[in-house]
């Protein structure tokens, strides 16, 4: 088991575009990946994108039913997301490299992906509310792109121990937005 530092805002290589994998079968890949994979379980996380591990490379992890069902996480390399419709829905995020903070970020509701899975070969699906929010956030990394940047009221970022005010502003309106909470 081998434990990756965090990079943490501030850090430059969370703003960089991250490159395009080549050899995902490469050992040195697949190194990253099972550390990656550790470092995601030992910080309690839904995903982890290689630059923030200071690895600037198109690669990702998301396990957003980890808490339910355990298991392992999904690994993409190079993945790409195509948004199915405009449909949007609000929902808590927090990140592994802002820590003690929350924030409620618009994101598609649905939408398919593609990517290379850790033997290089080509995958596809499609994801729903949780699991597409996961996914923006994460490939959200490898574009230097940060969830601060996607909302649209920063009154709605809190720390956590605030967490009951956001929880609140969320609550359904009559034809409002579906609640979700990210960690
Ligand atoms: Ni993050």
């Amino acid at each position: 088991m081998a434990l990756l530092k965090i990079a943490r805002m501030g850090h430059p290589v969370l703003w960089q575009k991250a490159a395009v994998v080549d050899d995902p079968d490469a050992p040195a890949v697949q190194r990253l990946v099972d550390h990656m994979i550790d470092t995601l379980a030992d910080a309690d996380g839904v995903g982890l994108a290689a630059p923030q591990v200071h690895v600037s490379k198109r690669i990702v992890l998301v396990h957003p039913d980890r808490t339910e069902t355990g298991g392992s996480p999904d690994v993409l390399i190079n993945p790409e997301l195509v948004f199915v419709d405009d449909a949007m829905e609000l929902g808590l995020e927090g990140c592994l490299s802002i820590p003690g903070l929350r924030g409620v970020v618009p994101r598609h509701a649905r939408l398919t992906y593609r990517a290379l899975n850790r033997q290089g070969q080509p995958i596809e699906g499609e994801a729903l509310g949780f699991h597409a929010r996961v996914l923006q956030h994460e490939v959200d990394h490898l574009d230097g792109v940060l969830y601060l940047n996607r909302m649209t009221d920063l009154s709605l970022l809190a720390f956590d121990s605030e967490l009951k005010h956001l929880v609140a502003a969320l609550q359904p309106a009559p034809g409002g937005h579906d609640r979700e909470e990210t960690s």
